[in-house]
């Protein structure tokens, strides 16, 4: 069910009785956040200048025509060239009474795709760092939402574990240790290692060489080397999979296909990209010239994809990737979660696909770029020695804080009660944060108003839920065995009504441009409302005992819609907060 669908194809069948012509009504536009209407139609305004037509009269036209439907209250013109609407409450209660038993609000399966979800992807021998939460919680809500509406969603954890780094590490492992190939040592060390052997390399010509002597043997598959080198991912690994558990992100090992598992496919790529002259030779390297892109000198631009000493580059993994997921894992749709930096990198790939004829109409790349983590002082968002600060350190610090705030609120919860509850809280606050804002804008990171119970935050949105279950534990009705139907009595629950059945609307706008924070700008609508609601009426001693089990429902539907929402930003709800 999805109620601007609805409303737009009964719009689009009035124009067309008022002899608007089908060409033009692309213009027309719904809004679910008109103050004056419920739904508020856009747009006539350039229909009618299109066609030269008094404004009003058009309007007036297609009013006609829609009024016959039986969901509408009513439909009026409003100046100086809209259409508002208004439902009916009756509708919407029988709306609202189909979803009470629906187990994911009414949202219906679509047409099955293969789409392929890039996210997280952090490089070995690392710890993951602040900036690393945006791509692992944006890219799980996306795999969320579309599974949900029926989709086979791969995930993907493309982790960065091949590439000249190894041969440092493994040169520098075997200095420090003996029996280096059998090494146990913590991943912070690891990281302090992989550090100082970059600085000896750039240092010292001598372990340059044994460096780059290491980093070859271990691509021609020296079996020593190989092993080192899964023991540095395997450290890796057990520790991002630590932190993807505290975050109830689900990547697991299964959904690890790294950057070394294309190397094997690419002599045969570059070999094909050059047969279909799409790869040159020029001065020992190999380079696609992008027929769309011009360089500084007025020329296509090129890409290497394969450099003098026949090293490969980030793009032609990426290349072979992209090969893969399409031919391969058969893939409709590709959506890549990395930060803003790389736009350009995959718009070259998106072009160089086009170009080789990976990419076809039955499939897109899309890379949903994101902003930087900021403090507030709009600076990068570092420790005092100037590293970016680690994503376990930011999760156990709010969880610590979280703690605080809780046995403050809560001073007689039992120790155990209160660690359980800090969890969740602390976890569902950072991921809420980040993802109520703007993916695409720069995310200022502030412990103070993620950890707020006012405005648009996690704890707010909690906190609602937990009002709700306790007032309908107060009720003593069991929502689901409320028999007597649902009646809007007064505008904030006609409100509330519209609110809870705009939930598909907002899944499936999330579904195609990848914006989780719609969807927490929408549960803080609903959460404010709701208090609006309560605030203002009583739902346990409302008048009549009808109305009593009829805001219990609308509250059950609040509740419900809530954990859902929450549920889908990978978020656990608490019973008591
Ligand atoms: N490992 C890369 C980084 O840390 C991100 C990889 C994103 N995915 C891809 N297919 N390039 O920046």
């Amino acid at each position: 069910m999805n109620i601007t669908k609805i409303i737009k194809k009964d719009i689009m069948q009035s124009a067309l009785h008022a002899n608007i012509p089908k060409k033009y009504l692309y213009n027309i536009k719904i809004s679910l956040k008109s103050k004056m209407a419920h739904y508020q139609i856009n747009g006539m305004m350039n229909i009618a200048k299109i066609l030269n037509h008094d404004i009003k009269n058009l309007s007036n036209k297609i009013i006609f025509f829609i009024k016959k439907n039986t969901i509408y209250q009513d439909i009026q013109y409003s100046h100086p060239g809209f259409i508002n609407i208004f439902l009916k409450q009756e509708w919407l209660s029988e709306k609202l009474e189909d979803i009470i038993y629906s187990q994911n609000m009414g949202l219906l399966k679509e047409k099955k795709k293969n789409i392929v979800i890039d996210y997280s992807s952090p490089n070995m021998a690392k710890e993951m760092h602040v900036g690393h939460l945006r791509s692992t919680i944006l890219g799980d809500v996306m795999a969320r939402v579309l599974e949900i509406l029926g989709h086979n969603v791969i995930r993907v954890n493309h982790i960065g574990d091949w590439g000249a780094q190894f041969g440092m590490l493994i040169a520098f492992l075997k200095k420090k240790y003996k029996q280096y190939n059998n090494i146990n040592i913590s991943l912070k060390n690891l990281e302090k290692f992989y550090q100082e052997s970059k600085k000896l390399y750039d240092e010292n010509p001598e372990f340059q060489k044994k460096s780059n002597q290491c980093l070859l043997l271990l691509q021609q598959n020296y079996k020593k080397y190989i092993k080192i080198w899964k023991t540095i991912i395997k450290i890796t690994i057990k520790e991002n999979n630590k932190i993807y558990k505290l975050l109830n992100v689900q990547l697991n090992d299964k959904h690890i296909i790294g950057e070394s598992f294309y190397i094997k496919f690419l002599p045969e790529m570059i070999l094909e990209l050059k047969k279909k002259n799409i790869a040159h030779e020029k001065n020992g390297k190999i380079i696609i010239y992008l027929n769309n892109i011009q360089n500084k000198h007025g020329k296509p631009m090129g890409v290497i994809i394969q450099n003098k000493n026949t090293t490969f580059l980030y793009a032609t993994i990426d290349l072979a990737c992209l090969r893969y997921r399409i031919n391969t894992l058969l893939a409709n749709r590709i959506i890549y979660y990395t930060d803003i930096r790389q736009r350009q990198h995959f718009n070259q790939i998106l072009l160089i696909g086009k170009q080789a004829g990976y990419i076809t109409e039955n499939s897109t790349l899309e890379h949903h770029a994101f902003g930087m983590v900021l403090t507030k002082e709009n600076k990068p968002f570092k420790t005092r020695n100037g590293k970016l600060i680690k994503l376990n350190t930011l999760i156990q610090k709010a969880i610590k804080k979280s703690k605080i705030i809780i046995k403050q609120k809560k001073p007689h919860l039992r120790k155990n009660k209160v660690s359980y509850l800090s969890q969740i809280i602390g976890i569902s606050a950072i991921k809420y944060a980040d993802l109520s804002k703007n993916r695409e804008k720069n995310y200022i990171f502030d412990w103070d108003c993620m950890l707020s119970f006012q405005g648009n935050t996690a704890l707010y949105i909690q906190y609602t839920y937990t009002r709700i279950q306790s007032i309908i534990k107060k009720s003593r009705f069991s929502p689901l065995k409320i028999y007597t139907t649902i009646i809007l009595t007064t505008e904030v629950e006609t409100n509330l009504a519209i609110k809870i059945l705009q939930f598909t609307d907002i899944i499936k706008h999330i579904k195609k441009y990848g914006t989780p924070h719609v969807l927490c700008s929408y549960l803080f609508q609903l959460a404010s409302l709701f208090s609006i609601f309560y605030e203002k009426y009583s739902i346990i001693h409302a008048k009549t005992i009808a109305i009593q089990k009829s805001r219990i429902k609308i509250s059950f539907l609040v509740a419900k819609t809530i954990k859902l929402g929450l549920k889908i930003l990978g978020i656990k709800t608490v019973n008591c907060i």
